[in-house]
């Protein structure tokens, strides 16, 4: 019962990334059904509807392991938060012979699933980039205690990149910090957070909000008139000006049916980085843009380019 899968025979960007398109990222709002009784609800059960972290059901319990997926150089963490919280993540090593590229991505994950859902992400980052990657399960997904929020999402966020700060082997490197959706906003906060801290080398964003307030009325029209009693606020457009120094690359889908693609538009507008870098993926959708030709070749570009040739 607990034999795990046989590993891919081999991998391809395309049969990896349809293998993980399937729980990436669900639609931020669930179900039109549950709209009109969440809409009461709304205020005090914002939270199971912005984190749906028990969707796939078993989303809590089955969390995918690296090695599933054919990768054996990787630990399995449970980090530490400040706030007493235990957080599961998974930090597979870069190929040996890219290790002195010295880089490594912080992959914060969308609003549904678990980090088992992205290891198929991992993977071609760790082995197209050449680097380390970290996979960071915030509080009350997966196999992490808690119960998310705002305010606990940013200490995870933190408590992440602090780790790698004091792990030995990735203290010297550069981190890119990688975020999906929900993800983005987290990175967002994380990259404005640290910028003064000399702390981040690149940022990358993908199909990503405006914040999420504004993302309720379209998204979940029942609860138009409620949205502004929604705690949860996620304000990226506020957040991300903040940014002036750190590479951004900014990769929308212009399929995307959740998050209107014009949201990312306007965050590229407003983006004060020195050096942005906008991507589309003219066929991806909110769930499915990673498996666009072309994704990871612009990832690699932009690090190449704005990350590894710079300092
Ligand atoms: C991804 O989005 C497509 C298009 O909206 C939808 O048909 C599909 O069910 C979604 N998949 C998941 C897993 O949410
Ligand atoms: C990576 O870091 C190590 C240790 O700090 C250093 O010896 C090496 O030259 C670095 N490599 C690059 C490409 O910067
Ligand atoms: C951002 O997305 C929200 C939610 O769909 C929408 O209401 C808003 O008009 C969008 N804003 C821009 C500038 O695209």
């Amino acid at each position: 019962m607990s034999e795990s899968p046989p590993p891919p025979p081999s991998w391809s960007i395309a049969s990896m990334t349809n293998n993980a398109v399937q729980w990436m990222r669900l639609p931020m709002l669930a179900s039109s059904g549950l709209a009109v009784v969440a809409s009461g609800l709304l205020y005090f059960k914002q939270n199971e509807l912005i984190y749906p972290r028990n969707i796939p059901t078993d989303a809590r319990t089955n969390v995918p392991k690296p090695r599933q997926f054919g990768i054996e150089d990787y630990e399995e963490l449970q980090l530490r938060t400040p706030d007493g919280e235990s957080l599961h993540a998974y930090f597979i090593r870069a190929p040996p012979k890219r290790v002195d590229q010295n880089l490594t991505v912080l992959m914060f994950h969308g609003n549904a699933g678990n980090v088992g859902h992205r290891i198929p992400i991992a993977k071609i980052m760790q082995e197209y980039l050449g680097c380390h990657v970290m996979m960071l399960e915030y509080r009350g997904y997966g196999l992490s205690t808690g119960v998310p929020d705002e305010n606990g999402l940013k200490i995870d966020a933190q408590t992440a990149l602090d780790h790698l700060r004091q792990r030995g082997e990735t203290a010297n490197t550069r981190i890119v910090v990688y975020g999906q959706s929900l993800g983005g906003a987290v990175a967002i906060n994380l990259v404005a957070n640290n910028e003064d801290k000399g702390g981040i080398s690149g940022l990358i964003l993908e199909n990503t909000f405006l914040s999420i307030r504004k993302l309720i009325p379209s998204v979940f029209p029942p609860a138009r008139y409620l949205a502004r009693f929604c705690h949860q606020t996620w304000t990226s457009e506020d957040v991300l000006p903040k940014i002036t120094k750190t590479p951004i690359l900014f990769l929308s889908g212009l399929q995307d049916e959740i998050v209107p693609p014009s949201n990312m538009t306007q965050l590229f507008a407003i983006c004060n980085s020195k050096r942005k870098v906008w991507r589309t993926l003219p066929n991806g959708a909110h769930n499915d843009s990673v498996a666009e030709p072309d994704y990871f070749e612009h990832i690699e570009t932009f690090v190449t380019e704005e990350i590894l040739k710079h300092n």
